[in-house]
């Protein structure tokens, strides 16, 4: 990607633009002495804690920890690719073009050509499909029993066992060859000539939400393998940012209640030719954030389908877990489990699309499944099951925004191990985890903040009661061993300069992250850094606090404590106690 656009061009957009006026373009900004505030748009809040920092162009969620520069922004705000922003926010300086180099000749490609051109490929194919020579292609299509009307509505197509593509796409313009290359349609094997990236292969072509083609998955005909491939990432195209049969969906549905998420291209296939047209799959790969996000912006429920052997199991999982932030008032996630070895599109075959319906009718609530799957993650015979349960259950309720689900699934949590109310309302939170410092989210990224200010201020180590520090014996936060391992040090030295800090920790594992950190800019404005270092530091001492003291709480409920642990529970409850004041 950094290849092709010109670096400085990027550096120099960067820099002229405004961030605080093009970041308000999306959301509310208000300013407040040096900074600007909103409600950050990355994650449910309900105190302003999105800062957007004009002098270093740069913005920053003290909530979620999201930031970035203007780039950053439009990439995570509206789903866009790299270039796509680029675009985006060239256009909005006024440029029409952006300057693309190669081997350090500057080409001037508008962007659209590439689109104009992976549409013509796409066009190819389709027509491809219907060349009498390639009567082996349709046929198969058709004795998978898709009806025509379903192939041109999807413009499947067909890449045959010859180099199509180059010949034909690269004899207009020369030029077409990096193009070509660039968005992945003809690749280089083994250092030898270039040769068509799709061979024998039905092309299902990909669209963004306007319609355009952005890449094609391939499934071959005559079981070569894989089985399917898709169009490597470039710069128009990435796999993890899109669904399949998105603009499609929206072509043919009025409203959308609900979207169904399959695995498979033929079962949106299937499933459409049915008359189901709500439904979408991802490209292959295990769904992430992205797609989910994009799932909840286009509708408040989903219906995911899987397979009931365990790969569908772990990936209906997998799914859940990721979808626990979106579970805001309204929204709704079911799972719908298909007999063993079979998808959709089978299923639709053998019993008709009626049972399909049926199953699908009777798709479970999050609720349901996520207690179904917590049991058969654990032994719930067994104390440490029961404990097991809590620890991995208690993280992912917390993760729920709307009320409502959380207290349900906290209230069944304590029906099914039998614990009162009381002690459970201990370890769930009430507000949603953004909302309530109490339990402000330790995150990699928080431990980073607090061992960056340390670094950057080595005297804020005096700050440090170093008997708070036994507090963390045996704790699970990553990377409290390194910031006690540096409090050591300095209280060792007195003080230590960063740069003696790098000679100290040299061909340590921690050599990196020193360099790392100490040039880090953590966005904390001088006057706050004693605040916000203490701050964090108290924060994570109440977590660690909570945490042991909810764990011998619930010990002690379970089995009893013996005498060492009852001192300790006194002693954690009275440091709380002490730093809560
Ligand atoms: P399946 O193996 O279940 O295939 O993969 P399928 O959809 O039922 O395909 P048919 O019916 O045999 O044609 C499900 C999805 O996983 C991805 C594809 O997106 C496929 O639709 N996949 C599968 C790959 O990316 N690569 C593979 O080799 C196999
Ligand atoms: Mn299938």
């Amino acid at each position: 990607m950094k290849k092709y656009i010109s670096k400085k061009f990027i550096n120099n957009l960067v820099f002229i633009t405004n961030i605080t006026q093009f970041i308000s373009q999306y959301i509310n900004l208000k300013k407040k002495n040096k900074y600007y505030y909103a409600l950050c748009p990355f994650h449910t809040e309900n105190k302003p804690s999105f800062i957007v920092n004009n002098d270093k162009q740069f913005y920053y969620c003290f909530g979620c920890n999201e930031h970035g520069n203007v780039i950053d922004f439009l990439m995570k705000y509206n789903g866009l690719d790299f270039l796509r922003s680029i675009k985006e926010l060239a256009l909005f300086n006024g440029y029409k073009n952006i300057p693309i180099k190669k081997n350090k000749i500057k080409y001037k490609y508008n962007i659209n050509i590439f689109f104009k051109l992976i549409n013509n490929v796409g066009k190819f194919y389709h027509k491809n499909l219907y060349n009498k020579n390639n009567y082996i292609a349709y046929n198969y299509l058709i004795n998978r029993k898709l009806k025509k009307n379903i192939i041109n509505f999807f413009k499947i197509g067909f890449a045959s066992n010859s180099n199509d593509i180059i010949n034909i796409f690269n004899k207009k313009k020369n030029n077409n060859l990096e193009l070509l290359k660039v968005l992945g349609l003809i690749t280089r094997y083994n250092n030898k000539s270039l040769k068509d990236f799709f061979k024998n292969r039905i092309i299902f072509p990909i669209k963004n939400i306007s319609g355009q083609i952005v890449g094609f998955g391939g499934r071959s005909i005559n079981n070569n393998f894989p089985k399917y491939i898709n169009t490597m990432d470039n710069f128009i195209f990435s796999k993890k940012n899109n669904l399949y049969g998105l603009y499609e969906m929206y072509k043919l549905c009025k409203k959308i209640k609900y979207i169904i998420l399959v695995e498979g291209y033929i079962d949106v296939l299937t499933l459409f030719q049915h008359g189901i047209y709500n439904v979408v799959s991802t490209l292959g790969n295990n769904i992430n954030k992205i797609q989910i996000n994009i799932l909840f912006k286009n509708s408040k429920n989903i219906v995911c389908c899987y397979d009931g052997d365990q790969s569908g199991l772990n990936a209906a999982w997998n799914m859940l877990k990721l979808s626990l932030p979106y579970m805001k008032d309204g929204y709704q996630l079911k799972f719908m489990f298909l007999p063993l070895k079979e998808d959709p599109d089978s299923i639709i075959r053998k019993y008709g699309v009626l049972y399909f319906k049926k199953i699908l009718n009777n798709a479970e609530p999050l609720s349901i499944f996520f207690f179904k799957m917590l049991m058969l993650k654990i032994n719930c015979n067994s104390i440490e099951g029961l404990t097991n349960i809590n620890i991995l259950a208690i993280p992912l309720i917390n993760k729920i925004p709307n009320k409502t689900l959380r207290f349900n699934l906290r209230n069944k949590l304590g029906k099914m191990l039998n614990i009162p109310e009381e002690i459970l309302e201990s370890l769930v939170s009430k507000n949603f985890i953004y909302n309530n410092k109490r339990f402000i989210k330790i995150k990699y990224s928080n431990m980073k903040l607090l061992i960056s200010l340390l670094i950057q201020n080595p005297i804020l180590f005096k700050v440090i009661p170093n008997k708070m520090l036994r507090i963390f014996n045996k704790s699970k936060i990553l990377g409290i061993d390194f910031f006690i391992n540096l409090i050591y040090n300095y209280n060792k030295n007195n003080y230590i300069t960063t740069g003696q800090l790098i000679e100290l920790y040299r061909n340590t594992k921690y050599e990196k992250t020193i360099k790392l950190l100490s040039i880090w800019d953590n966005m904390i404005s001088s006057d706050l850094i004693k605040c916000v270092f203490i701050d964090i530091f108290y924060n994570l001492c109440k977590y660690e606090l909570e945490i042991k003291i909810d764990k011998l709480i619930l010990k002690e409920r379970l089995e009893g404590l013996d005498n060492k642990q009852r001192i300790l529970l006194w002693y954690f409850t009275k440091k709380l106690l002490e730093i809560s004041k």
